[in-house]
Parts: C-alpha cells; structure tokens; sequence
C-alpha cells in the first residue's frame, strides 16, 4: 500500500530545493521503489535554456545512478516560486517517455494533488500507445 501523503511531503521537501531563476515554477518530485526506498528530484535550470532538467528526470537520474531499477510510483507537486502548490502537476511529454522506458507502464503511478485532494494516474493512461524501442 503505497503511502500516498508520505510521497506528496517528500516531493514538495525535494522543491524546496529548486533552482528555476529563469521559470519562476519550482518542482519537486519523490520516486517510490519497491523496496521503499525514496528519491527525491528537483528542477534545475540553467541560463543556456537546454540542459534544464525537470524533477522527474533528477529524481529517477539519482535512482538510476545508484543502482536502483524497481520503482512503483512518483508524486509531484510544482507552482509558482513562493506560491502553495494548488493545481495538479502532471509530468511533461519528456519525462513520461523517460519514465516509461524503467517502469511498469500499467502500475507504475503518478500522484498529484489537485486543490489539497490527492489523484493518482498510471503512467499508461497518461502516455497511452508509448513508443517501445526494441532492444
Ligand atoms: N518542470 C518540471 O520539473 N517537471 C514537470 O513536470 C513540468 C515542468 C520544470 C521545467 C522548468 O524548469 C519549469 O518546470 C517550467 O517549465
């Protein structure tokens, strides 16, 4: 039973981290593994624009980098800097796609919070028919 309220307080810690000077909107993410494990991601820009990287793709980064290659969920919370979160923040096109190629597409979950209330998505609904490249 994945504690959904332990992950959303782990993603909006792992915000407080942020560096988006250029943005103004400030993400945090924390990625469940199976074995409980928690990794935290935060966006991080840069004043070249390109190598940007989204919460996400930090968090899952970090996982990877250590070893770690079984993960069941990941919640995300973003907003204005110095603003509450309020409105869900659902991964961008890129990180889906980065996600779905180290998860299980149809139980991997994505956890928002949408006005205080908690919503949770697969990664398949929110990246239906996915490009699989065969290896
Ligand atoms: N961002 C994330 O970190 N994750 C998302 O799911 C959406 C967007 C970041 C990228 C950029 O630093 C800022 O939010 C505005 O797009």
């Amino acid at each position: 039973m994945i504690d959904y309220k332990m992950l959303l307080d782990e993603a909006k810690a792992a915000r407080g981290h942020a560096y988006a000077p250029f943005s103004g909107f400030t993400v945090g993410a924390a990625l469940l593994t199976s074995e409980g494990k928690v990794f935290r991601g935060c966006n991080i820009e840069s004043a070249v624009f390109s190598p940007s990287i989204c919460a996400e793709r930090v968090a899952l980064s970090k996982a990877i980098s250590e070893g770690e290659h079984d993960f069941i969920a990941i919640a995300i919370v973003g907003a204005n800097a110095g603003e509450e979160p309020v409105d869900p923040c659902y991964p961008c096109g890129v990180c889906r796609q980065v996600l779905s190629e180290h998860v299980d597409l149809s139980s991997f979950e994505v956890i928002v919070e949408d006005k205080g209330e908690v919503r949770t998505v697969t990664l398949s609904e929110l990246l239906p028919s996915a490009f699989v490249f065969e290896k």
